[in-house]
């Protein structure tokens, strides 16, 4: 048995270190409920533990902090239950953003993410095709990965490239348990690598995923279902769900630390830790 000993991080190796998902937007769970379903995971008559709900929401926080992260927050509203799911509201590159266009049942959100964005000087833009936000679109360093055919309609993709710059890569999942590829795929480091659950993509999307000269992480589909790659990664933390023992030792023999965090009353309304924060510091 050999055991692996991060040794002096990548910053110390010379290669200047990117770090993003440093700076974070989230929402308190405190209005966290199941009011109707959108996604195969919920159900009206399994509804999270309000306390439960909130203490687990409240570890995430404290474990993006911990790593040194900014947590910032908008304000929860009652009338919207979905709205702790903050990676949906967007997507944002260096000071802009484009809105989502989220599901009937979650439009009341996003008067609040506009204005929140407004307010902390960011350049909004919307469109009127069904956008997941954050969901759907995974920044890579120049490269966005985004999804179409689900919660975003591929016409989108067109507004992303025009508006935050990205060079976008299409992708479809294979079923509506993967209603948002944040749920599919992951990225480990912005340009360098990702993880993926290989069963979630559709084959033309495997050979795009597989030509992007990334090094690629596949992830065993029952860790992906309990939503492993549902994960958010600076680059040298990996905060990600627990249940997903072979993904961690994966990310650990990378060097990276990983925090692992109990999920189950978020799986509930079908997401995890990524859906519960949209990065704010996407470089230009
Ligand atoms: N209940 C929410 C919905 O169906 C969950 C969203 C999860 N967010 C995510 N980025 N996958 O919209």
């Amino acid at each position: 048995m050999t055991s692996t000993v991060p040794t002096a991080s990548a910053s110390a190796s010379g290669s200047a270190e990117q770090l993003s998902h440093r700076r974070l937007l989230m929402c308190s769970a405190k209005y966290f409920r199941i009011d109707y379903e959108i996604n195969p995971y919920m159900h009206t008559d399994v509804q999270p533990d309000p306390a439960a709900a909130v203490a687990e929401h409240d570890r995430i926080v404290a474990a993006h902090l911990a790593a040194g992260r900014t947590v910032e927050f908008v304000e929860a509203d009652p009338m919207c239950p979905d709205m702790t799911y903050t990676a949906n509201a967007a997507v944002v590159r260096g000071d802009r953003a484009v809105l989502a266009t989220l599901p009937p049942e979650r439009a009341p959100e996003t008067p609040h993410y506009r204005a929140w964005l407004e307010a902390n000087g960011f350049d909004v833009t919307d469109t009127p095709y069904a956008f997941s936000g954050q969901g759907d679109a995974l920044a890579c360093g120049d490269l966005l990965l985004a999804a179409h055919g689900r919660r975003t309609d591929a016409r989108v993709h067109r507004v992303l490239a025009r508006h935050l710059g990205y060079e976008v890569v299409g992708l479809r999942t294979t079923s509506a348990r993967w209603y948002d590829l944040d749920l599919a795929v992951a990225v480990i480091r912005p340009g360098r690598t990702l993880a993926y659950n290989p069963e979630a993509l559709d084959q033309p999307s495997l050979r795009t995923l597989r030509g992007l000269g990334l090094e690629l992480i596949p992830v065993r589909p029952a860790e992906a279902a309990r939503f492993a790659l549902n994960l958010v990664s600076d680059g040298r933390t990996v905060t990600m769900t627990a249940g997903a023992p072979h993904l961690a030792a994966d990310l650990r023999a990378q060097g990276l630390a990983v925090v692992e965090l109990d999920t189950t009353e978020l799986r509930k309304g079908g997401g995890g830790i990524r859906c519960t924060a949209l990065t704010l510091d996407n470089p230009a």
